[in-house]
């Protein structure tokens, strides 16, 4: 009995949270629970409060107001555990630029008060998950941005946590350097780890969490998993028409979103739009997304300025 009451007990739990900067109200009052297991993402553009969030849940920013509860716990209470059970992935990596790879590593593992022995068992074992192993001589200013990016979600995964919190992860790689991150996330959700991350990217946050949180001005937009928020807020598919749009086209009665150059067309079938466009209209077809569903809510694109 104990031991369901424990699996079922939220790893972060989070009511009614605030941050203000001075001025900036960076977090309005958000409140979620992360089962222990699964991975969230928190999806927002630049400046939604995603960081700030992840820094209150850490104890690196006082809140301002509201309650956070970590594996039960106010973060005070936990101490020093805290640092173990959690691994941290922060948004600018801070790796030692004059230590090696591997010595980036094990000073982590001693900072944690780790057994010699095991950091020795765990280095090469990281490195090698992180695809880092015939790196690990290198110094960290030789290495590129994605192997630093592996490096830093390895040195998180030093004291073998049980929730790792990632803040945009892949921003700013290539897609084959977010694609190696993506499987080995994957690989850590499926030995049952949880796994809190903030991404602007929507492929990414679709491809890896059982649930989204859109976040936008601190304010929690909706939660739920991908296909539920497609479901809930934006028809199956969307026709995206260049403007001008085609003389004699009929809008009535079709959701629509301008977005300047285009306007999106929300449909079940795409064809309840394309019947009504002349035989030479440049349009594209494709299903709807987490992006559509941010456009929706806010009015604007998760990626401002692209
Ligand atoms: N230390 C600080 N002092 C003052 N204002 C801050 C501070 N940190 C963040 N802010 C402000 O709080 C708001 C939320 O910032 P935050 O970094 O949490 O956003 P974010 O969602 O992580 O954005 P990004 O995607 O750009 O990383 C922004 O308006 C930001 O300027
Ligand atoms: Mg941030």
């Amino acid at each position: 009995m104990d031991g369901t009451v424990a699996a079922a007990m939220p790893v972060i739990e989070v009511e009614a949270l605030e941050k203000r900067y001075g001025e900036v109200h960076a977090v309005r009052g958000v409140s979620f629970s992360i089962p222990a297991g699964s991975c969230t993402g928190l999806l927002g553009p630049n400046g939604a409060g995603k960081t700030t969030i992840m820094r209150m849940i850490m104890a690196l920013v006082q809140p301002t107001a509201g309650a956070l509860r970590l594996f039960g716990k106010p973060p005070s209470a936990l101490g020093r555990s805290m640092r173990e059970r959690v691994g941290l992935v922060p948004q600018e990596d801070n790796l030692d630029p004059d230590l090696s790879v591997r010595q980036n590593l094990e000073v982590y593992g001693r900072y944690f008060g780790l057994p010699a022995r095991t950091i020795a068992e765990r280095v090469p074992r990281l490195l090698a998950f992180m695809q880092l192993a015939e790196r690990g001589g290198a110094k960290v200013m030789q290495l590129s941005g994605g192997m630093k990016r592996r490096l830093t979600i390895a040195r998180a995964l030093i004291a073998d946590p049980e929730l790792i919190i990632l803040d945009e992860p892949t921003t700013g790689l290539d897609p084959q350097a977010r694609v190696l991150i993506w499987r080995r996330l994957l690989d850590l959700k499926r030995e049952g780890k949880t796994l809190l991350l903030t991404t602007h990217y929507m492929d990414e946050a679709q491809r890896l969490s059982d649930r989204i949180i859109i976040i936008d001005g601190g304010r929690i937009l909706d939660e739920g998993a991908p296909k539920d928020l497609i479901a809930r807020h934006v028809r199956g598919h969307v026709v995206e028409v260049a403007k001008p749009l085609p003389r004699g086209f009929s809008e009535d009665g079709l959701e629509r979103n301008d977005i300047g150059d285009a306007v999106l067309y929300y449909a079940n079938d795409p064809a309840e739009v394309t019947r009504r466009l002349p035989a030479d209209a440049a349009y594209l077809r494709r299903e709807a997304n987490l992006e559509d569903v941010f456009l929706r809510l806010t009015g604007h694109s998760l990626r401002q300025g692209e």
